[in-house]
C-alpha cells in the first residue's frame, strides 16, 4: 500500500532534528488527525541552504517531512513557496487515498517557515 520510497523515507528520514540559530520555523498541526509538524530554514542569499524537521505523527507524515526538507534545500525561498502537496505526494510515489491529508502538513509548515523568515527579515509575503 506504501510506495518503496515512502517506505525509504519513513524507515530512514533525512533531515531530522532542529536547527538551533533557524531563520524561519514553521508549526503546522492536522486537524483531521492532531499530528504535528515543525520545520525549520536556514536561509543565505535568498535560498534555502538547510531544512530539518520535527514531526509528532503517522508515517506517511514522517516521510513527507523527510521528502519535503529534501525538496526544499536549495531552493530561493520563491521556489520553495510553490511546493504544493501534491508535488511532495508525487516525489513519494503517491500516498494511498487515506493518507493524502497527511501531506498537507509539510506543505503547509515550510510555507508558514518561508513567511516566519519573511517576517523577520523585513519582507512582507
Ligand atoms: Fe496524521 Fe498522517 S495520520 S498526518
Amino acid at each position: 500500500m506504501y510506495s518503496k520510497k515512502l517506505m525509504d523515507h519513513f524507515t530512514n528520514p533525512r533531515n531530522v532534528g532542529e536547527i538551533p540559530d533557524a531563520d524561519g520555523v514553521g508549526t503546522e498541526g492536522n486537524p483531521v488527525c492532531g499530528d504535528v509538524m515543525k520545520l525549520f530554514i536556514k536561509v543565505k542569499d535568498g535560498r534555502i541552504v538547510d531544512a530539518k524537521f520535527k514531526t509528532f505523527g503517522c508515517g506517511a507524515a514522517i516521510a513527507v517531512s523527510s521528502m519535503i526538507t529534501e525538496m526544499a534545500k536549495g531552493k530561493t525561498i520563491d521556489e520553495a513557496m510553490k511546493i504544493t502537496k501534491e508535488a511532495v505526494a508525487d516525489a513519494l510515489d503517491g500516498l494511498p487515498p487515506q493518507k493524502m491529508h497527511c501531506s498537507n502538513l509539510g506543505a503547509d509548515a515550510l510555507h508558514k517557515a518561508i513567511e516566519d523568515y519573511k517576517k523577520r527579515h523585513g519582507e512582507s509575503s
